[in-house]
């Protein structure tokens, strides 16, 4: 999630939507850049789409931070025009939600809070953050049911959530930001880089890894956020920091602890990418797929190699404004299939003329490889 940011966006001219084949088509693509993409769906002007995640069913749901609390369901993203309706509104709880995690099979972790107004540049109700569960695992094809895990009016932002892979009922959740919880700003000190641990089933939480400045805002792009997205693979933490650009590493015990000497490891660093979520594959590839500055990007994870691979920085450089976050699907047929999100109308032409407007794309990445 970004708000001050958003300012920066620069760039012209309006989308135009020309791509409408049906995703995935077999011995279509090449792997080559710009890959390949589609709109699965459009929400209303104001709507801004957060973050995403894959049920097991392949069904994708997705958060809203404008102007609701709310979580879509897009039901077999694979189709032409994929059924979308609403799967719950949080109002009972927040105003807005950033992140969702599945936690144990077809349950899902998210966060939000209350915020002083619906725009995009209001800040956060300091002390109302909250993880809340949507559980479809009772009735996977039935209405999802909705609780309150644990207000957490400690944290400062809560972003992004991970369930340990040893341990699924426990999740990591990201949390750094400049703004203060109140309507005026008159301290712009960043709230340390840090990292939460929840045990869904009982609500105790408790910080397991703060103070890092690879967490933390450097002012690099403006009163931002530093970590953001975050995610686990083997038994490494991932994190990007949307202000300094940076994708790092830390190794992690069976409970989410950093391992001694708890140092971070850069993975790789782009300038200027406003990183906000990424995610691995597709299969056991080691490759990251990070929303960056109107644009998507893999990176590899075993020499740091970057290339953008839609949006601006290659010929189809208005169709990804704002992206938000990624995930793959999950079923046979979609796994090679990128989901992304975003918020952007439009990639603006004017700083101060931002049109929020959610969305959801099918990326096709068959055949890509760094070249
Ligand atoms: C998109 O590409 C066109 C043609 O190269 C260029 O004129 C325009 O400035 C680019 N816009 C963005 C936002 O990158
Ligand atoms: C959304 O905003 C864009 C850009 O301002 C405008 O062209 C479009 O008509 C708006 N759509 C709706 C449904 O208001
Ligand atoms: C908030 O979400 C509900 C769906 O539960 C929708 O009906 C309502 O119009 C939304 N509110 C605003 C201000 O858009
Ligand atoms: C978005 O959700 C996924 C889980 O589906 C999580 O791993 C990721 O870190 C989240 N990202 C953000 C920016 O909230
Ligand atoms: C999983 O985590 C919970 C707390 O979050 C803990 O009570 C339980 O013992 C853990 N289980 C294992 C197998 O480590
Ligand atoms: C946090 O890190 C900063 C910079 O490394 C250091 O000066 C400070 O003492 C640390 N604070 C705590 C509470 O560890
Ligand atoms: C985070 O940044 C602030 C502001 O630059 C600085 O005061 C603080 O020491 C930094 N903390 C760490 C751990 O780098
Ligand atoms: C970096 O690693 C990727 C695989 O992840 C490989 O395709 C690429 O050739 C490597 N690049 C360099 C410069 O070593």
């Amino acid at each position: 999630m970004r708000f001050a940011t958003l300012y920066l966006a620069a760039g012209s001219v309006l989308a135009t939507e020309a791509v409408s084949y049906v995703l995935p088509r077999d011995g279509y693509n090449t792997g080559s850049v710009p890959l390949p993409s589609r709109l699965l769906h459009h929400w209303p002007n104001g709507t801004w789409v957060e973050n995403i995640s894959v049920r097991p069913n392949g069904n994708l749901l997705l958060t809203t931070s404008t102007p609701n609390g709310t979580v879509w369901h897009v039901k077999n993203p694979w189709d032409n025009e994929p059924e979308v309706e609403l799967a719950y509104n949080f109002d009972e709880w927040v105003d807005r939600l950033i992140g969702i995690g599945e936690s144990t099979p077809d349950k899902y972790v998210v966060v939000g809070s209350r915020f002083y107004s619906p725009g995009p540049f209001s800040s956060q109700v300091d002390r109302t953050f909250c993880a809340m569960e949507l559980d479809y695992s009772a009735d996977p094809k039935g209405a999802p049911k909705a609780r309150l895990i644990a207000w957490f009016p400690e944290a400062t932002l809560l972003q992004s959530v991970a369930a340990l892979p040893w341990n699924l009922s426990t999740v990591l959740i990201s949390d750094q930001y400049v703004i203060r919880g109140r309507y005026e700003q008159i301290d712009w000190t960043p709230s340390p880089g840090q990292i939460w641990r929840l045990d869904t089933n009982t609500g105790d939480h408790t910080i397991i890894a703060t103070n890092y400045s690879e967490m933390n805002t450097t002012y690099h792009h403006g009163e931002d956020v530093g970590i953001d997205g975050i995610k686990i693979l083997d038994d490494y933490l991932y994190w990007v920091n949307q202000d300094d650009g940076g994708i790092y590493k830390l190794q992690i015990d069976e409970d989410g602890v950093p391992l001694a000497p708890g140092k971070a490891e850069l993975v790789s660093k782009v300038d200027d990418q406003l990183w906000d979520d990424f995610a691995f594959g597709p299969g056991d590839e080691k490759i990251i797929w990070a929303t960056g500055y109107n644009s998507i990007w893999a990176v590899s994870i075993d020499n740091g190699t970057a290339m953008v691979v839609d949006g601006v920085g290659t010929s189809d450089n208005l169709t990804f404004p704002g992206p938000t976050a990624a995930q793959f699907g999950r079923t046979q047929d979609d796994c090679h299939i990128l989901y992304v999100t975003g918020n952007l109308y439009s990639v603006p032409d004017n700083l101060l003329n931002l049109v929020m407007g959610g969305w959801v794309r099918a990326i096709d990445t068959t055949g890509f490889h760094f070249s």
